[in-house]
């Protein structure tokens, strides 16, 4: 596995690449788990040539997020890729990102404000404008995007669509642990007792679907089922709860078809989020 630092190197790199293969491209932060392995795997099935990139992206933490604690460890970052035969591994500095006199940013209007986006402002910014430098580097025919993240996920179809980005985004589904925890770098801040409280949100997720099965389509009614179920775990709490339309991430009144059941909250020091779609069975 190549390890390329430099921007301009990756650049001519991918130029070479493109004569004759196609690229696929998992951008990361690190600290890697079956979920991100999951995308490489994709990656690999639909692409010649798989590059990752390592870069915890400072423009997208606020001042009070865990920028500094984010969770790193290269060396073992780099084993499990290479296990997984990554043809290159992009893992550039901060001054090579965003070298003095960096300014410009890139904002995908409306989606951002919604869910995550209320709490956390600039996030989304941070997180396109990241990801439109990395494709400008990386140079990827297909790109792999998690559905955890699923407003991350809309945010960046939106921006290729809208900037005529020649590159196609890939969503690959939420893998969990085998008791249904969503995997996510941020589970590793969680204290064994914490780790068990979350598994409650996972449990919202899945008692509001079966409401949903059975026919309910109140978003309200649905919303307070979720709020009833995770209010008797001790010392969680609920950012958000919210239904919203699939592509427009705007509130729903009711689900007819289809919506996604979203859920924010907070176990001691740690944010996780999660989502399922509620989709009615056609049959
Ligand atoms: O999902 C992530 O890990 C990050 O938001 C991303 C897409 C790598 C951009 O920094």
């Amino acid at each position: 596995m190549l390890i390329v630092r430099k921007i301009q190197e990756m650049q001519s790199l991918a130029n070479d690449f493109r004569k004759e293969k196609k690229i696929g491209f998992v951008p990361t932060m690190g600290f890697l788990h079956e979920g991100h392995l999951s995308l490489v795997r994709r990656s690999k099935e639909m692409a010649d040539l798989t590059v990752v990139s390592i870069f915890v992206n400072p423009i997208q933490f606020g001042p009070n997020e865990d920028f500094e604690r984010y969770p790193r460890d290269f060396e073992r970052d780099r084993t499990l890729l290479e296990k997984e035969n990554v043809d290159v591994l992009f893992y550039p500095q901060i001054e090579e990102m965003y070298p003095e006199g960096y300014r410009t940013y890139v904002k995908v209007t409306e989606i951002e404000d919604y869910l995550c986006g209320r709490t956390r402002k600039g996030h989304f910014q941070g997180v396109a404008t990241v990801v439109a430098k990395l494709f400008n580097i990386v140079k990827p025919h297909f790109a792999f995007f998690g559905e955890k993240d699923y407003q991350q996920l809309k945010i960046i179809e939106r921006m290729v669509k809208d900037l005529n980005m020649d590159v196609t985004i890939v969503a690959c589904p939420t893998v969990r642990e085998e008791d249904g925890l969503a995997m996510s770098s941020r589970n590793s801040y969680l204290s064994p007792d914490e780790r068990r409280k979350a598994l409650n949100i996972y449990g919202a997720l899945k008692r509001v679907q079966s409401l949903f099965m059975e026919g309910e389509k109140n978003v309200a009614k649905l919303v307070e089922e979720a709020r009833r179920f995770l209010a008797s775990v001790e010392g969680l709490e609920i950012e958000y709860i919210s239904i919203v339309d699939c592509e427009t991430l705007k509130d729903l009144e009711f689900v007819e078809e289809s919506g996604l059941l979203a859920i924010a909250c907070w176990i001691g020091k740690t944010r996780l989020i999660d989502n399922i779609v509620l989709r009615r069975d056609k049959r």
